[in-house]
This record gives structure tokens, C-alpha cells and sequence, in this order.
């Protein structure tokens, strides 16, 4: 390339970001961060909202200041003097001025590094970026990820100095060909939402573990699976359940696997006994460890049951998102939300519509909460597209692997109001195969749409969905209530049917008509009807949603901007009448 067109090169390359399309980073290559002791970048970073993709236009990463003369050169990438934003953050609500912004969000900071012992390996975890990260260090492009909920992993080992520069930059432009696709009712927080952490680990390691008891098997029987990386040849792992007077060694394959059983009799873990057990797993100087729970979750008929008992699922839908900071909460937010739902009379929780922190599974572990978890797979996608395919299946696997070990977690959610097509058929029931290939331990479920000709439930994923699931707001966006009864009375499915949504907006402290719209009352009669009509059809129910919260498709001056179903005002704080009605519903003994 001659000298005008290199120099030029940001000006005059049409296809300046061909080169930067790297494979995206797949969930196969994700590393157990259990029990390890990370090293946190979290912080204060640099940061500058890059409208039109200046930084790989001019190259940033490169960081020349001079010119071949050693004189200095009129730059935009002094990263130390731009502006900080803390990390994890939504950049949405660090300025004022990046409310709306969709667009590319360059954040950078210096680390010092040390090795601590011959041969360590070191990697990068990232917690979530939405929605496409790319991660350099030292110059150079070492990993590109797309999903905005789903950590990812890069190993950074050779790439390390004393002293480093990172820089990720992530993009939150809602496109077609994504997941979700361009149309949504959340908003769109871009960002590093979730923590940017060291992991360090000895050059033979456990990569992956993980352990389940054995759905059918008597509660008595305990499943093994993990990856050993490095040299694995001759080595063993070791399996410890103290508290069960487990040790049992299991020797690695050829593959670098391992797969067992181990004979043990725990005490199962329920919403109302949140029985965990620290797991100990060693393999040679690689240790992790992570409390877990055992738990059987299957159905039967029409039933769900929980450790071979019928279980009513006395559920509530949730998004994950703090008025002051987004999608990046505290854990004592966190806390605060499952010991809501726990209060109100629930026994599980819709993390909808994106996997949220894994903080929240690891929290429902301890509070006794089960969970549905699930993909970004809503609405309309192209669902025709295999690299459409390829991304949701992906976030499907990074969602399963990464809370695996996590027993609230029982059902993991693969889609919501999709279209009944062919394209979408095939696109989910891989998707169905692909969860009970990885996880034979869990259901699968996705919320379906009521097809309101018939007047049936006849989505034809519902054939291969364990727990078929509806969305229907009968009261609401349907003003009568005897659709519902007809639905239901038509629909026979041989298998649990809930009811995965169901609401109705209302303004907090807003009273009026019981038919009045908008008003508590409204809403409370609302789900007074529900329940009624359910009774006896449904082997659960999941109100829509727990709290109101931000959604740009709401231009309805009452909404202003935020979906007002909540049964708790945004600031989780006011309690609207419905509230009372579910908790009587839930609580009614
Ligand atoms: C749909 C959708 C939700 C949405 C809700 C509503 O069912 O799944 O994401 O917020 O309806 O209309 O409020």
C-alpha cells in the first residue's frame, strides 16, 4: 500500500473494520473461575464514546505519539487523559449526554503484572459486555465476543509485560442478525456490566467441572464431568464432599475428561431447605472448590416435580436492573429481590429475558429460590441465518456451563413470543437439543405465544419444550377474561403448561374503577381473575414482572418511558395493591 493511501488509510478504507472481525470467542473455551482467588480490574478506566469507530480507524491501540523524528503527533488516543467511568458500569448512566448512545464505548486502563510461579497460565475473564466486545493488550487483538450477558474467557499468558495496557472496546448497536435482534421491551444498557478479572491458573488445570445428581437414580447417585487442559496424561482428579465423607479419585482420559459417579445420599436441596455442600476437586497443584446443592427437577404428566413431589410453581418474572446503575447491582440489591420474591410467596423466579449475573444463582443457591434462566431469543430474529443460530446457541452454552453447578437454576428458557415458523421451529429445536445434550439434569421451557385463531396453544416447539409455557394478558391487552378459559379448555398438551406471563400496567398510587386502566385496582382485579380462570389448568404461574422497569417502547405518557406491569414501583421500594393479591394467592397455604 503506498504512503498516501497508508496514511489516509482511516479516511479512504471503506472496509477499515474487515480486519478486526476475528472469530468470535466460544463458549467451549471458558475456564471454572470456582473457588479461585481472581485478580479484580475492576475500577476506575478511561473512557470515550467512539461514534464513528475512530479508535481502529486510526489505529489507537498502536499508541504512536511521535513521529519517525521522535517529535510529538497531534493524537486522540492520550488514554490517560481522557475521561474515567468506573467498571462495571453502564455508560448510559455515567454522563447525562450518553443516555441514548448506541455505539462503540472505548475503555482502557494501565495493570502491572508479576509472574508468580514457572509455567502459570493467566487469563481474561469478562464478566458481560454488551453487546460486542473486543479485548486488546499491549497492542494487540486477542479476543472478540458477541452477547451481552455471558462471560468469556481469553488466555492472555504471552501476551503479558510488567507493565500492560488494556483496552476493550464494547459496541451496544442493535442490529438484525443479533441476539436479541434490533426490537425489545428493556432498555438497551451498553457497557461492561459485569466485572474484568485476572484468572490464574498452574499449566495443568481443571478447565471445566462439574457435578449433578443423576436425574431417576434414587437421589443416590452423584454425576462427575470435568475437563482437565494442559498436560493431562496420567493424572487423576480428586473428588472431596466433606460433609458426605467423599473422597474419590477418578483418573483423567486420554481426552483430558473425566466422567464418574459417586454413590452418596445427600440432603436434597429445596426452596424451603437450601441444602448446600462444599465440593472440593483437585488435579495435581489445581484446586477449586464450590458450594452446591442436589436436587432432582423432572416432570410427570401435566406435573412439575421437585425431588419426585409435585411442585406448583409459584413464580414471578424479573428483569435484571438498578434505577442508579442499570445492570450492574450489588449484591445486596440482589438479595434484596430474591428475599422479595421469597416474601410474596415464591418458590422460583424468571430471570428474564437475558441471563442475568451469576451472583443472582449463586445467591438463590443460599436464599432457597429455583430459577428460570434464559437466552435472549425474542421476538422476530433471522432465524433463518445459521450465524444467527450459531450466536444464540453459543449464549446457550455459556449460559449452561458458567452456572451448571448452581441447583436454583432448574429450567433454562430458550425463547419468548417467537413466531411459529419453519425457520424458527428448526432454530429451537436444536437449541432444545442442544440444552438437554449439555444438561440432562434440567427442563427446558420457552414462552410461546397463544395462537388466537384456534384459540389453542399449538406452537409446535411445544412438542419438544419440557414445560410449555404462555404468554397471555388476558385483562389487559385483551380486555375480556373468557379467551382465557377457552385457551385452556382447548389446549391438551400431555405435560406442564404455566403460565410464563401474565400482567397489567398500573401507575403507583394511581386509584380508580376496577376497570379503569392503568389504575391499581385495574391491575389487582387483574390477577383476582387469573388465578381464578388458571385454577386447576396450569402447573405454574409467573406474574409480569416483580418491579416496573425502563423500556423505551413505552411512549404512553403514564409509562413515560418505563413498562409500569410491576407489582413493585421501580424503586423496588413502593408496594402497588396486585401485590397483595399474588401474595395472597401464593401464600393462601
Ligand atoms: C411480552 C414480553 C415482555 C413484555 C411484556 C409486556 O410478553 O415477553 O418482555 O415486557 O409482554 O407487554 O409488558
Amino acid at each position: 500500500m503506498g504512503k498516501m493511501l497508508e496514511d489516509y488509510d482511516h479516511l479512504l478504507n471503506i472496509d477499515f473494520d474487515r480486519s478486526y472481525q476475528i472469530p468470535f470467542q466460544q463458549a467451549e473455551e471458558y475456564i471454572t473461575a470456582a473457588g479461585r482467588e481472581t485478580e479484580k480490574l475492576d475500577g476506575i478506566w478511561n473512557f470515550a464514546p467512539d461514534v464513528y469507530d475512530t479508535f481502529i480507524r486510526k489505529k489507537f491501540f498502536e499508541e504512536v505519539y511521535q513521529d519517525e523524528q521522535g517529535r510529538d503527533k497531534p493524537v486522540d488516543c492520550n488514554f490517560d487523559q481522557w475521561e474515567t467511568v468506573r467498571v462495571p458500569s453502564n455508560w448510559n448512566l455515567q454522563k447525562e449526554k450518553y443516555w441514548f448512545f448506541e455505539g462503540t464505548g472505548v475503555y482502557t486502563r494501565r495493570f502491572q503484572f508479576w509472574k508468580r510461579e514457572e509455567g502459570e497460565r493467566v487469563f481474561l475473564r469478562v464478566g458481560a459486555a454488551n453487546y460486542e466486545c473486543r479485548v486488546w493488550l499491549n497492542g494487540k487483538l486477542l479476543a472478540r465476543h458477541q452477547g451481552g450477558f455471558t462471560p468469556f474467557v481469553v488466555e492472555i499468558t504471552r501476551h503479558l509485560k510488567e507493565d500492560n495496557r488494556i483496552i476493550l472496546t464494547v459496541n451496544n448497536e442493535r442490529k438484525l442478525e443479533q441476539v436479541p435482534s434490533v426490537n425489545y421491551d428493556w432498555f438497551n444498557y451498553g457497557g461492561l456490566s459485569r466485572s474484568v478479572e485476572l484468572i490464574r491458573v498452574p499449566g495443568t488445570f481443571i478447565k471445566d467441572f462439574r457435578i449433578w445428581l443423576v436425574p431417576a437414580s434414587g437421589f443416590g447417585r452423584i454425576g462427575i464431568l470435568a475437563e482437565i487442559a494442559g498436560d493431562a496424561s496420567g493424572k487423576e482428579v480428586t473428588v472431596e464432599i466433606p460433609e458426605l465423607g467423599v473422597t474419590k479419585r477418578f483418573l483423567v482420559h486420554a481426552d483430558g475428561k473425566v466422567r464418574g459417579i459417586i454413590e452418596a445420599a445427600p440432603e436434597l436441596w429445596s426452596p424451603e431447605q437450601p441444602r448446600l455442600y462444599s465440593v472440593i476437586a483437585t488435579c495435581g497443584n489445581d484446586r477449586i472448590e464450590e458450594q452446591t446443592g442436589f436436587r432432582e427437577i423432572c416432570t410427570e404428566g401435566k406435573q412439575v416435580l421437585l425431588n419426585g413431589k409435585p411442585i406448583f410453581l409459584k413464580g414471578v418474572c424479573c428483569h435484571e436492573e438498578s434505577l442508579e446503575n442499570g445492570r450492574v447491582l450489588t449484591d445486596q440489591e440482589r438479595l434484596g429481590i430474591l428475599m422479595e420474591a421469597k416474601n410474596m410467596g415464591c418458590n422460583i423466579m424468571r430471570l428474564s429475558h437475558y441471563p442475568h449475573s451469576e451472583r443472582m444463582a449463586a445467591l438463590a443457591d443460599k436464599v432457597g429460590m429455583m430459577l428460570w434462566e434464559e437466552i435472549p431469543v425474542y421476538w422476530a430474529l433471522c432465524f433463518s441465518q445459521e450465524e444467527v443460530y450459531n450466536n444464540a446457541q453459543n449464549q446457550l452454552k455459556e449460559m449452561i456451563i458458567r452456572d451448571f453447578n448452581r441447583p436454583s437454576a432448574v429450567i433454562w428458557g430458550i425463547g419468548n413470543e417467537n413466531p411459529d415458523t419453519d425457520e424458527r421451529l428448526e432454530f429451537m429445536k436444536k437449541l432444545n437439543d442442544c440444552s438437554h445434550s449439555i444438561d440432562p439434569s434440567r427442563l427446558t421451557a420457552a414462552a410461546c405465544l397463544v395462537n388466537i385463531d384456534k384459540m389453542q396453544v399449538i406452537d409446535r416447539l411445544c412438542q419438544h419444550i419440557d414445560v410449555v409455557a404462555i404468554n397471555e394478558y388476558y385483562g389487559w391487552y385483551y380486555r375480556d377474561y373468557d379467551g382465557l378459559k377457552e385457551i385452556l379448555d382447548n389446549s391438551v398438551l400431555g405435560k406442564p403448561l404455566v403460565i410464563s406471563e401474565t400482567g397489567a400496567d398500573s401507575v403507583q398510587g394511581h386509584y380508580g374503577d376496577e376497570e379503569e386502566l392503568f389504575t391499581e385496582n385495574h391491575q389487582s382485579k387483574m390477577y383476582r381473575k387469573q388465578f381464578e380462570i388458571s385454577d386447576g389448568y396450569i402447573a405454574g404461574i409467573f406474574p409480569w414482572i416483580l418491579y416496573d422497569f425502563r423500556s423505551p417502547v413505552r411512549l404512553n405518557p403514564l409509562q413515560d418511558s418505563f413498562n409500569r406491569k410491576g407489582l413493585i414501583g421501580a424503586d423496588k421500594k413502593y408496594k402497588k395493591m396486585a401485590y397483595e393479591v399474588v401474595k395472597g394467592f401464593y401464600c393462601r397455604g
